[in-house]
């Protein structure tokens, strides 16, 4: 850095170090100079503070009261929204697996948290514009740590402000305040329970589904049944069980019961032990729910006669009874046994012989 007292001016090189942030300190103006930066050390007069002017609640007590319910109103109708927002829960259980019920727990309990949320926001920003001491205060910087003095001084600043804000004369206000924050974390509580293990053993929920003997095989989402001749070589169909659409939980019971069915060369299928009747014809029924994370396995490759799931790229092998041939699942995709009826129907020969779904449920 060259400093030239006589002009009252520094010129700032890109290695000036800690001369440079003396410079920086006094600068006052900067301005370009063939590309180097000229920084003066003229400074200019404090402004001071502008005028203070007195609110209204401040010089009208009339004004004041009002605010103050303005504050405690805020505050209350934040507990009437948590409270709103637990009824919205019980009210539309989510369990039914209803989607109309499903929608209004989410638009209802969201209005509910929304307007905890708001009357808590809202009702604080009142309070401070318009009841908590309104001066004007200049803070001199000081060391981090602080002094046994800095430290009695900042009880004192507590103590203030606990008595500019009126938070302990003030005990409608506080009370209200105090119950909005306990009556807000409430709807968290029971929405975070809802995510947690719901069942002792979860797998059972996975081990029964809507299949049964007899149960004919219909296309998703039209629930029509289908014939054996309806699949040709190389074809494969979403399937569901018959009646399904006719169930009041039928989300639930479709996402067990979803299967997949194709037709491959009945001299492609390597078929173990027990299994030899479970394919019709080279027509074969595997359930469409990934044994990885339970993603549906919707991809068939008719040439490698490989599934695929689009998630985390499972691969099953279908000639091969869907054993895992890539990626994390770790449990081929679950086999369902299938005959045709005497009117060329394809039907079920009993449910699923093992649990559906995602494998880690097998872990204790
Ligand atoms: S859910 Fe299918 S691979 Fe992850």
């Amino acid at each position: 850095m060259a400093h030239d007292d006589s002009s009252g001016s520094e010129l700032a090189a890109p290695s000036s170090g800690a001369a440079a942030g003396t410079a920086v300190e006094r600068a006052g103006t900067a301005e370009s100079n063939g590309g180097l930066a000229v920084i003066t050390t003229d400074t200019f007069p404090d402004p001071g503070m502008p005028p203070h002017r007195p609110r209204v609640t401040d010089l009208d007590p009339k004004k004041a009261r009002t605010a103050q319910r303005a504050v405690y109103t805020l505050f209350y109708l934040s507990v009437a929204g948590s409270v709103f927002a637990l009824a919205a829960y019980m009210a539309f259980p989510i369990e039914d697996g209803d989607p109309g019920a499903l929608r209004l727990n989410t638009v209802f309990l969201g209005l509910g948290i929304t307007l905890a949320l708001m009357g808590i926001g809202l009702g604080a920003v009142h309070w401070a514009k318009t009841l908590m001491a309104d001066h004007e205060g200049i803070d001199v910087r000081h060391p981090v740590r602080g002094t046994p003095e800095t430290r009695t001084r900042a009880v004192e600043i507590f103590d203030d402000a606990n008595k500019e804000s009126g938070f302990g004369r003030r005990t409608l206000i506080r009370n209200s305040l105090i119950g909005a924050l306990v009556a807000f974390p409430l709807p968290a509580v029971i929405l975070f329970r809802g995510l947690g293990p719901q069942f002792d053993n979860p797998a059972s929920l996975l081990e029964t589904t809507m299949w049964k003997a007899g149960a004919r095989l219909t296309l998703d989402p039209s629930g029509l049944p289908i014939k054996a001749s309806d699949v040709t070589l190389g074809s494969a169909f979403h399937i569901i069980p018959e009646g399904l659409n006719e169930m009041p939980d039928r989300l639930e019971q479709k996402a067990k019961a979803a299967v997949l069915l194709m037709r491959v060369n009945p001299a492609d299928l390597n078929v173990s032990p027990g299994r030899e009747t479970w394919n019709y014809d080279g027509i074969v029924a595997y359930s469409k729910i990934c044994t990885h994370v339970g993603c549906p396995v919707a991809l068939f490759e008719q040439q490698t006669h490989h599934l695929l799931c689009p998630c985390h790229q499972s691969t099953f092998d279908v000639n091969n009874e869907c054993k895992v041939i890539f990626g994390p699942a770790k449990r081929a995709l679950p086999q369902l046994p299938i005959t045709v009826d005497g009117e060329g129907y394809l039907i079920a020969q009993s449910d699923f012989l093992e649990p559906v779904g995602p494998s880690f449920w097998e872990r204790s």
